[in-house]
């Protein structure tokens, strides 16, 4: 049976969330009202949006389980909080970063573009030590400034041991940085328990939000070590100071914010938020893992099907990663498009990244419609 959240057009099977995910109908809902309030009063109820945008900073402390709301910043996208961190940091030459050769581009472009001040950015092979946190510890040496990862990575879902690195970075005195964007509305998440001192995801995602808002959450020690690349009213401590006084930065996150907030996606990705709050964390997460989990073991039992991702992790992520045994991954992601399963082709097969809301019944169509093609 459908979620009533989702009223998905018929035959589509929606398992690309770990991509661009479809928007609950509360979060229609409260973008149509938006537009017809702004339509109707303009901006007259500007403090409500003023609540709200208090509000989506709760919701998002509440999932990264952050100390405090002002922690949070509301950013364009990860890529933008990840640059925040690369350019804002003192890097010295000779420095280095610790990373992975698996990352997305966005965790990958912007420390690689400080090889021009000296600084190295390293990529651990994360299937070439016993777990992948030994891979990247392998690579840490004393010029290590900073490890960035991944929280589950964007192609086959590896999930890493978050405070196990938390700790190790903690020793060291290592800034920790987690692209969580493939983790924030999938799996818990807990940046006091990772020890982490950046961490950024967009809504677009598991979040179930528009694309262009994002969060950016910064431990208070290490925000104070980025120096700031934009400037503009929203970000100073009296925000409200227009008349050309003098002003101080805000001591919270809102440092990251220059200018007017997207208000419209804020009334999104709050809505969205919203249900996942209410299922709760533990059940999402539950759900999520029992469908990838279904998936694996189906994949794994079927003959014309090989499993790409990890079978047995301990740590689970909502991405499962296959290929066919005879037919080539495009024919076969084509053939799934048309038939309306909604997947995307990665890291060298098919990437089905299924929700909470997901059935098992449109699982075992989207692996039927997957085997059937060459028969
Ligand atoms: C791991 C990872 N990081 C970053 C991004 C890009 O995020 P954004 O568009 O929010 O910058 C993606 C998008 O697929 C991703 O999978």
């Amino acid at each position: 049976m459908k979620h009533p959240e989702f009223p998905l057009v018929d035959d589509l099977i929606y398992l690309n969330h770990a991509a661009v995910a479809p928007w609950p109908k509360r979060t229609s809902a409260a973008v149509i009202q938006f537009a017809e309030q702004n339509c109707q009063f303009g901006s007259h109820y500007y403090l409500d949006w003023l609540k709200k945008e208090n509000e989506i900073r709760r919701q998002l402390q509440a999932l990264l389980n952050a100390p405090s709301a002002n922690d949070i910043a509301l950013v364009k996208n990860t890529s933008e909080a990840l640059s925040f961190v690369a350019f804002g940091l003192p890097w010295q030459a000779g420095d280095n970063i610790v990373s992975s050769n698996e990352e997305f581009p966005s965790n990958r472009l912007p420390w690689q573009a400080l090889a021009e001040r000296g600084v190295e950015f390293r990529e651990a092979d994360l299937h070439s030590a016993q777990t992948p946190e030994d891979a990247l510890f392998a690579l840490v040496d004393g010029n290590t400034r900073l490890l960035t990862i991944s929280s589950i990575q964007f192609a086959s879902g590896l999930r890493m041991d978050l405070e196990r690195i938390g700790e190790f970075c903690r020793q060291r005195d290592i800034l920790f940085c987690i692209d969580a964007i493939q983790s924030l509305g999938a799996v818990q998440f807990d940046v006091q328990a990772y020890h982490a001192d950046f961490v950024m995801a967009d809504g677009h995602k598991w979040l179930f939000g528009p694309e262009g808002l994002g969060v950016f959450y910064t431990n208070p020690a290490a925000r104070d070590r980025l120096k700031l690349s934009q400037y503009g009213w929203h970000m100073m401590k009296d925000t409200h100071n227009y008349e050309n006084l003098p002003w101080e930065i805000h001591p919270g996150a809102r440092r990251f914010e220059c200018g007017s907030p997207n208000m419209l996606g804020i009334h999104a990705l709050s809505a969205s938020l919203s249900l996942l709050l209410e299922t709760g964390m533990p059940t999402v997460e539950a759900l999520v893992l029992e469908r990838s989990d279904y998936l694996r073991d189906a994949i794994s039992a079927n003959d014309e099907l090989i499993l790409l991702s990890q079978r047995h992790s301990t740590l689970k992520s909502g991405i499962v990663n296959f290929k066919h045994r005879h037919i080539d991954n495009e024919v076969l992601y084509k053939h799934l498009q048309k038939n309306g399963v909604v997947c995307a082709l990665r890291g060298g097969g098919i990437r089905f990244s299924p929700h909470f809301y997901n059935t098992l019944a449109e699982l075992d169509r989207a692996l039927a419609l997957a085997t059937a093609i060459s028969g």
